[in-house]
């Protein structure tokens, strides 16, 4: 099949109480990493390109990336899809150059400025046959060249979804309950530590996703900054040569749950960064002799794989439901 919008992906997801992976890629291992996890667990999934990747990668070779890609898996469902689109224009560009869907993430304005930029971009994306994800709250962490220092974010109010939503038209919402960008998502002082001195996280405002779920029955509900940092991979950074300390996410069950809730999309980025770091610091260590790129990025791309798979198995519950 070609590159899908996610309206069918997520109605499935709300209906099966599971959500779809929208994973960020970069280069040509992420892509196919993800992709042959996805491919094998027979799972939809959400390809993904920041401005940050266009910069770095250019928008025609990871269009290329992934189209390559959906020939290689002609059985799942994938989207293309803009994350944190910035600008009218910037959304217009993807959309114009092949992506299924946008986000507009104006969340950072005024509530009335999000509205009227949301809209426009919905008007648009609808008549070229693309969706838009839109942002209510501000997460912590660094995206892009924004930095939100944690503690700073703000909560999604659930009294605006409503209004947003039906003066955007947009598909889906992304809303802050307090995950965030990034390997370093709490402060050593949000957290507790437990008997093994590892810190634990505050949990998740489960109060706050279920009171805008009872305002928009029926709606595809999206989290960023959801990786989980697993602390197996921050050890192999640190014990390779890397420092990462106090490097920490949000735990796989809180995100299990709100995936069995109305959470259709969670965003994941970080834990692939981590996953083909860790193996080529190790590859690097065990092998100073190899200066063949594929000798460490083909571990690497393994490893963005079993992450994948990992996170499609135990966190988002997609496989099977390609
Ligand atoms: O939300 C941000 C994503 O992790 C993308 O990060 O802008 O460094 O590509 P990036
Ligand atoms: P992480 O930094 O938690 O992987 O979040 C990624 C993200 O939200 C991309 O939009
Ligand atoms: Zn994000």
């Amino acid at each position: 099949m070609p590159l899908v919008t996610t309206t069918e992906m997520f109605k499935k997801a709300y209906d099966g109480g599971y959500a779809v992976g929208a994973f960020n890629v970069n280069n040509m291992e992420i892509v196919q990493g993800i992709t042959e996890a996805a491919g094998e667990l027979k799972s939809p999934v959400v390809l993904q390109v920041s401005k940050g990747a266009r910069a770095y990668a250019n928008h025609k070779y990871l269009v290329h990336m992934v189209q390559a890609a959906v020939e290689n898996y002609p059985d799942i469902p994938i989207a293309l899809h803009l994350d944190h689109g910035d600008s009218f224009e910037l959304c217009k560009s993807c959309i114009d150059g092949g992506f299924t869907s946008v986000m507009i993430d104006a969340s950072s304005k005024p509530f009335e400025e999000n509205v009227a930029l949301t809209k426009q971009v919905v008007e648009y994306a609808h008549a070229h046959g693309a969706v838009v994800e839109a942002e209510l709250g501000t997460l912590a962490g660094v995206e892009d060249e924004v930095v939100v220092e944690a503690g700073k974010e703000s909560y999604t109010h659930p009294e605006e979804v409503e209004e947003f939503v039906s003066r955007t038209g947009c598909d889906s919402l992304a809303i802050a309950i307090g995950t965030s960008h990034g390997a370093y998502k709490f402060t050593p002082e949000q957290c507790t530590r437990n008997e093994e001195g590892i810190l634990v996280p505050p949990p998740l405002r489960f109060d706050v996703l279920e009171e805008c779920i009872k305002r928009l029955p029926g709606f595809p509900i999206v989290l960023h900054g959801s990786s989980s940092v697993p602390q197996d991979m921050v050890k192999i950074v640190n014990t390779y040569g890397g420092q990462m300390p106090d490097a920490i996410g949000i735990p796989e069950e809180e995100l299990r749950h709100a995936a069995q809730l109305a959470v259709c999309k969670i965003n994941i980025d970080s834990d692939i960064r981590l996953a083909m770091t860790a193996m080529i610091r190790k590859h690097m260590a065990e092998h100073p002799d190899h200066f063949d790129p594929r000798q460490y990025l083909k571990p690497a791309r393994q490893a963005v794989k079993e992450m994948v798979a990992h996170k499609i198995v135990n966190v988002l519950g997609s496989d099977g439901k390609a």
